[in-house]
């Protein structure tokens, strides 16, 4: 009678040990036949019970039974783990993996960057200003009369609130990035050389042309004994730089704007057309004496264009609503 017992105790061992390593449920039917099946090892021992004494089926029959119902519970469990685990999908990390389809960068940005490193090729440093800016920096600052249409509500975004004495407190949309030359100039001291790329908005009716909102990149030279000529050579060598190996003329228009004196728009002709490619002039003394300059120790040049334009020339896009548009047949040809 002891052996039975410690048959039925060496059972309960080895199920539970074998039972942790299985992984399959085949494996696990294996197990559940060897000691469980018509023959099992623990069947036989519950079929043999009508054999013993009556004393020694009292003991060892419940011990039998009891054992039963707990391999059964136990395979039972693992059969519903591994079925659970059958229901995850089996990686190959052998496979080769697929591609992932990348975004690019807009054309906007691509002509935004490949100017920024033009000019950092010849030494400018690039600097920001805010878009939402006030009347003292847009206009005042700039040497804007105070009548100048520019200052007009069909012209400009203004922040909808009272308008004040104090022009720092009337807020509007930058309407050029001109605005950040006197900011620049409050902070730092000449000599320098920056670039102002950004964003800026105008109260426009939209067409193929304008936007009401668009990009500039503004210029800035301040030092002593800066003059024109140092401007055109700047100038000539970004286009150059920019339509590289593209033959680009040059002509120089006199201009008015209120910053500059004199003042001037530069004009190209790439590929047979002649284009209004940006304003530039002098800095005008009245700019300098906002920024707490002395005009007489000091001289710069500033420009402005149009990146926008800029973009379109170059890839030949008719209308400039296409840059914000959203549309992917436009997009995704660059
Ligand atoms: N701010 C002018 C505009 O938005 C462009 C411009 C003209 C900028 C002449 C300049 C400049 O710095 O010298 O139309």
């Amino acid at each position: 009678m002891e052996k039975i017992e410690q048959k039925i105790k060496k059972i309960e061992e080895e199920v539970k040990q074998q039972i942790q390593i299985i992984n399959d449920l085949k494996q696990l039917e294996a197990l559940r036949i060897k000691y469980l099946g018509r023959k099992g090892e623990l069947t036989n021992i519950l079929r043999s019970l009508k054999d013993l004494s009556l004393e020694q089926r009292k003991i060892i029959g419940p011990k039998a039974q009891q054992l039963k119902q707990e391999l059964d519970k136990l395979i039972s469990l693992k059969k519903e783990d591994l079925e659970k685990r059958n229901l995850i999908p089996k990686i190959d990390l052998t496979k080769p993996g697929k591609r992932l389809k990348l975004g690019h960068l807009h054309p906007l940005t691509l002509v935004e960057q490949k100017m920024r490193q033009i000019f950092s090729g010849m030494n400018f440093s690039v600097v920001d200003g805010p878009e939402l800016e006030n009347e003292y920096y847009n206009f005042d600052a700039l040497n804007f009369p105070p009548n100048h249409p520019a200052r007009e509500m069909q012209d400009t975004f203004w922040i909808k609130q009272e308008k004040t004495s104090n022009s720092k407190q009337n807020f509007l949309l930058r309407t050029h990035t001109s605005p950040v030359q006197v900011r620049f100039m409050e902070k730092y001291n000449p000599p320098f050389q920056i670039i102002v790329p950004g964003k800026v908005f105008r109260n426009e009716a939209i067409d193929a042309g304008h936007e009401i909102n668009f990009y500039q990149l503004e210029g800035l030279v301040v030092g002593k004994n800066i003059n024109l000529a140092n401007f055109k050579f700047i100038i000539e060598e970004f286009f150059n730089k920019f339509f590289k190996g593209e033959k680009i003329e040059f002509r120089y228009r006199p201009s008015y704007f209120p910053f500059v004196e004199p003042g001037l728009e530069v004009i190209i002709k790439y590929q047979g057309r002649w284009f209004e490619i940006a304003g530039a002039g002098m800095v005008h003394k009245h700019v300098f004496e906002y920024a707490h300059y002395n005009p007489k120790e000091f001289q710069g040049f500033a420009f402005g264009m149009g990146i926008d334009r800029l973009a379109m020339i170059k890839y030949k896009i008719p209308d400039i609503r296409l840059f914000y548009s959203g549309d992917l047949r436009f997009i995704n040809q660059f």
